[in-house]
């Protein structure tokens, strides 16, 4: 099986108008089983499908003849100001996508001024990532069993100059990646865990029969609310954790002192079933109050899912697929035009239905809400 991505392009191909177009195109371009480890979700893809069709479901609900002269899409996140709510999402092993991998998605994010999550799992290190972002940069954090490791991981994404540690939580086991085992997909050898390079060797486990490998195994190492309380008072970034889908869970991020939420269900590739993130994010706004910063993933193809986010109580939105089949279409070049339809449907959207500023964006602005 080809793995590397010697056939991806760096040109858009002409009739190229929205995001989907990109995932129709790089799936022509991209070995089916790295076509299938980006598409997929897990089990039955329910939740995948859920991600869409939650958006489709939810209508914008116009307001006429108001004066949108001074629209833009700006706005303020952790303190800084943002020329648009679209962020580009933590994306795993961008070297089986491109050449230039994660460096392409930075460059493009740099062009559209777009904040970069960039993946504890990147292909190239987080320093030269960082190093083409003059503007706002998160790091995402997985915890790495070892705790010193995680925290020199840390360290070196303060000294990178990233602004904020996006912490993941949602996947302390992979799911059940059907799709991906039927394809045979594996991680070729080519392409490194960048940042990991100089981990300690993995802690040989001696596992009795019949003890259940996952909970005595895996989760043994996973993180929980006691780690995120270590991680607070280990450095000073501000800390969003990402994968909340429970109100009662963003408060718990309030008490522990966390700066904010990325509401998510890791793009349905871990618990099959659970609801779309759209559908958790009025209650999650709810329960946090006006203020405490809430970030959205999952489904996010259209200028019109971005503003029913926001309605909805999100203060911006994380993309995620849609990077990797730009990437994979046309490099740089294409994750840059992505980010660009997507901002340009979103200044559409709002001057067609009467919503010049992103806070003026509220329920009222979709049929059946108030
Ligand atoms: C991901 N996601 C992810 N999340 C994360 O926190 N760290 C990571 O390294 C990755 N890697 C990754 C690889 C691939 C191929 C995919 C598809 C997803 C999850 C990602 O950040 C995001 O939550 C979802 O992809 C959002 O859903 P959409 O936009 O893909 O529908
Ligand atoms: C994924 C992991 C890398 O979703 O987060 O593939």
């Amino acid at each position: 099986m080809q793995h590397t991505p010697d056939n991806t392009g760096s040109s858009i191909p002409p009739g190229t108008v929205c995001l989907e177009d990109y995932q129709r195109h790089a799936q022509k371009i991209l070995p089916h089983d790295v076509y299938e480890y980006l598409a997929s979700g897990c089990a039955d893809d329910l939740t995948l499908a859920r991600n869409r069709s939650a958006f489709d479901e939810l209508n914008i609900h116009p307001r006429i003849l108001t004066d949108c002269s001074n629209g833009n899409t700006s706005c303020r996140l952790l303190g800084q100001r943002m020329r648009h709510p679209i962020l580009l999402g933590p994306v795993a092993h961008q070297a089986l996508i491109h050449d230039e991998a994660e460096l392409a998605t930075a460059e493009a994010a740099s062009l559209m001024e777009a904040c970069m999550v960039a993946s504890t799992l990147s292909s190239v290190p987080m320093e030269s990532i960082a190093a083409k972002l003059p503007g706002q940069k998160w790091f995402q954090l997985y915890f790495h069993r070892d705790r010193d490791f995680t925290l020199e991981l840390v360290r070196r994404a303060e000294a990178a100059g990233f602004n904020a540690l996006v912490v993941t939580v949602d996947a302390p086991v992979n799911g059940a990646r059907n799709r991906i085992q039927r394809a045979g997909f594996s991680l070729p050898p080519s392409v490194v865990e960048a940042n990991l390079l100089d981990q300690p060797a993995a802690v040989q486990q001696s596992l009795s029969t019949g003890q259940s490998v996952i909970f005595q195994g895996l989760m043994s190492e996973a993180p929980t609310w006691r780690d995120i309380q270590w991680l607070r008072g280990h450095t000073s970034m501000p800390i969003l954790v990402k994968g909340v889908m429970h109100p009662a869970d963003a408060t718990k991020c309030i008490a522990e002192g966390l700066q904010g939420v990325v509401v998510s269900n890791h793009g349905g590739r871990c618990l099959d079933t659970v609801p779309a993130s759209i559908e958790m994010v009025a209650s999650i706004r709810a329960a946090v109050g006006e203020e405490f910063p809430v970030l959205l993933d999952g489904g996010v193809r259209r200028g019109t899912d971005v503003f029913k986010a926001l309605a909805l109580g999100a203060d911006a939105v994380l993309i995620g697929r849609p990077q990797a089949f730009a990437l994979a279409v046309a490099g740089a070049l294409g994750v840059a035009h992505m980010v660009k339809l997507l901002r340009d449907e979103l200044e559409i959207c709002m001057a067609l239905s009467g919503c010049p500023t992103l806070d003026t964006i509220g329920p009222s602005a979709l049929s059946g809400h108030r």
